[in-house]
């Protein structure tokens, strides 16, 4: 077995057990619900237990390998040629408020590039894998992007971050304009789901401003992965630390960059 296959593996035995923990906090959270800082940024007592599953599981195995997590920050040398990012519940405000959209994320950087990626979706069952090289899955089936071509005949996703009322560059201009020139915009609420759709097809396009490296890094290599395409906004290798990313079924990648970068300001909308 290759280092990328134990890897994938071990990843996918700390998601499903992070998961788990997910499940058995689902509708018992009660007072167990703070706010980090932020309005609306959401931390619950189920995000910090399914952190501490999977932690375990990742130390258990990789003593040697640093950590990215959301709730506890970062462990070990960041330079480390192994880095795991880590979001034990992306959807936190879905799940605060119990709607199911939401998974645990957890993707491998190896010399700062993503490498392999796990995204379990505990209440839709789905259980999302891809390593580089050796494809992308959905509940062990091999899974493709879709193949629209025509951003009128697309359904893209987006979000929207939690420093959004602190910024001009919010995200609403460009959310009003791929609702006008496409067949619609979701908003699920989880990044990772949202490259995870991607990967599988269900969505043609995503785009996001403010996001995390544990939100981000494993759905960048399942959507690679299951012959997607990946950059930043402009087309350029994607930096995973500026928070932006484009992930496409590759055939509208290059149309969504040259909307991206000249998007019309949100008052040509009201
Ligand atoms: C959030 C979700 C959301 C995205 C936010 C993220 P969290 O993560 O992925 O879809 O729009 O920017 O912070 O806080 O639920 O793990
Ligand atoms: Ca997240
Ligand atoms: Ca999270
Ligand atoms: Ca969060």
């Amino acid at each position: 077995m290759t280092n990328l296959q134990i890897f994938l593996d071990i990843a996918t035995e700390a998601a499903l057990a992070g998961g788990e923990v997910l499940q058995s906090y689902w509708g018992k959270l009660e007072d167990a619900i703070t706010e980090k800082g932020r309005p609306g940024d959401l931390v619950t007592a189920a995000d910090k237990a399914s952190e501490e599953v999977v932690l375990a599981v990742l130390r258990r195995h990789f003593p040697q390998h640093s950590i990215l997590a959301e709730e506890s920050g970062k462990l070990g040398n960041q330079d480390n040629e192994y880095l795991w990012a880590i979001d034990p519940l992306d959807g936190t405000t879905n799940y605060a408020h119990q709607y199911p959209d939401f998974a645990v994320s957890i993707g491998l950087l190896i010399n700062g590039v993503p490498q392999v990626g796990v995204i379990y979706c505990p209440f839709h069952n789905e259980l999302f894998r891809a390593a580089a090289g050796l494809g992308a899955t959905r509940n062990r089936r091999p899974i493709q992007v879709s193949q629209t071509t025509e951003l009128g005949k697309s359904l893209l996703v987006t979000g929207f971050a939690y420093d959004r009322r602190e910024t001009t560059d919010n995200n609403y201009a460009e959310f009003c304009h791929f609702t006008h020139l496409t067949q619609g915009v979701r908003r699920s609420g989880s990044a990772a789901m949202d490259l995870a759709y991607v990967a599988c097809g269900r969505l043609d396009g995503y785009w996001e401003r403010g996001l995390s490296p544990w939100d981000m890094t494993a759905g960048i290599i399942l959507v690679q992965e299951a012959g997607g395409k990946v950059t930043a906004y402009d087309g350029s290798p994607i930096k995973i630390e500026s928070g932006r990313i484009l992930a496409t079924n590759s055939h509208l990648h290059h149309s969504m960059s040259q909307e991206l970068l000249h998007i019309p300001a949100l008052s040509s909308w009201q």
